[in-house]
């Protein structure tokens, strides 16, 4: 049976991707996970400075979903280099570096910096954070993604991913955009705006009232976006939002998606990705499907 799947010029030896900021930099959890079910693991986003995050509370989990509000908590460009990327290199599994910034100057200069570093494949641009108090997120405009995305390009031949919000009204034409300026791959989706109000005190129970949504409740709503997005783009997708079980991660290969990430059910099976392979496995075994590729976009209306 053959599980490996192409990221740009990548080879990931599973089409599992551990989702940014569910999985910290691998090393919280490395005595919890076996590795070799990972095709690659994603960063926490960093940013060119430190950032401490937002207020607590910051996770408040619903019947159904997670709201966070973290706020891009991270140590920063140069502790992420010193202290991160030498322990990233010793897991089992390729590793991709989630970056944000607040200006484009800011994505070009940690694009530079990072594009000096052999042992960095592949680079994913958050450019879907709804936790930092921007008037608009990047990926909610097409001119500002294709823009962004274009001089990021010429930055470095590293493999290139466009992390997109679902917050717009259409996401064919972010994706597209995204496409045309050059992106090897597209992570589909970030989180959804979302707030929880405790009706005693009358207050938002996220300390910065609203957050993004992730977890169970927003997998139809994903599935949605990246069956829409998979039809109009030549490139992988990276397929995830709510996916937690084999039969989940299935629809979205079937839906269009090479790859799938795992977000949310992080924080409460970090090992899940084992379940969900033997899930993989078992289906393409049923199915006679030798080779992982001709599962994709395999629905049939
Ligand atoms: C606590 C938490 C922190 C997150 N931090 C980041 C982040 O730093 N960068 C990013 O691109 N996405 C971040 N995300 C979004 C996830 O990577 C993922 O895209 C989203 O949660 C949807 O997938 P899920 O429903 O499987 O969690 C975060 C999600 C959660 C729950």
């Amino acid at each position: 049976m053959y599980l490996a799947v192409k990221l740009g010029k990548l080879t990931l030896k599973t089409p599992i991707i551990c989702a940014s900021g569910t999985f910290g930099f691998g090393e919280e959890l490395k005595g919890l996970v076996n590795f070799k079910n990972i095709g690659a693991i994603t960063t926490k986003t960093i940013t060119l400075k430190p950032r401490r995050g937002n207020l607590p509370p910051r996770i408040f989990e619903t019947d159904h979903g997670v709201l966070n509000s973290v706020g891009l908590e991270n140590p920063g460009l140069d502790v992420f280099v010193a202290e991160k990327l030498p322990e990233l290199k010793k897991f089992n599994t390729k590793f991709i570096v989630s970056i944000g910034g607040f200006s484009s100057d800011e994505y070009e200069e940690i694009v530079r910096q990072l594009a000096q570093f052999e042992e960095i494949e592949a680079i994913e641009v958050n450019l879907s954070c709804p936790n930092i108090q921007l008037k608009k997120m990047v990926s909610q405009d097409k001119t500002l993604t294709y823009e962004l995305l274009k001089e990021l390009r010429q930055l470095t031949s590293k493999v290139l991913i466009a992390k997109i919000t679902p917050e717009v009204t259409d996401i064919v034409e972010i994706v597209q955009s995204a496409r045309e300026a050059g992106v090897n791959a597209l992570s589909l989706v970030n989180t959804f705006y979302g707030m929880a109000i405790n009706i005693e005190e009358r207050k938002p129970y996220l300390g910065s009232i609203y957050g993004g949504y992730s977890g169970r409740a927003i997998k139809p709503l994903s599935l949605y976006r990246v069956w829409t997005a998979a039809k109009t783009v030549d490139i992988p997708i990276i397929g995830g939002g709510g996916i937690e079980s084999a039969t989940d991660a299935i629809e979205f290969l079937l839906a269009g998606s090479s790859l799938v990430s795992l977000g949310t059910i992080n924080l409460v099976y970090p090992n899940q990705a084992e379940q969900i392979l033997k899930g993989i496995k078992d289906y393409m075994k049923k199915m006679k499907i030798e080779n992982i590729d001709e599962l994709r976009g395999g629905l049939i209306v």
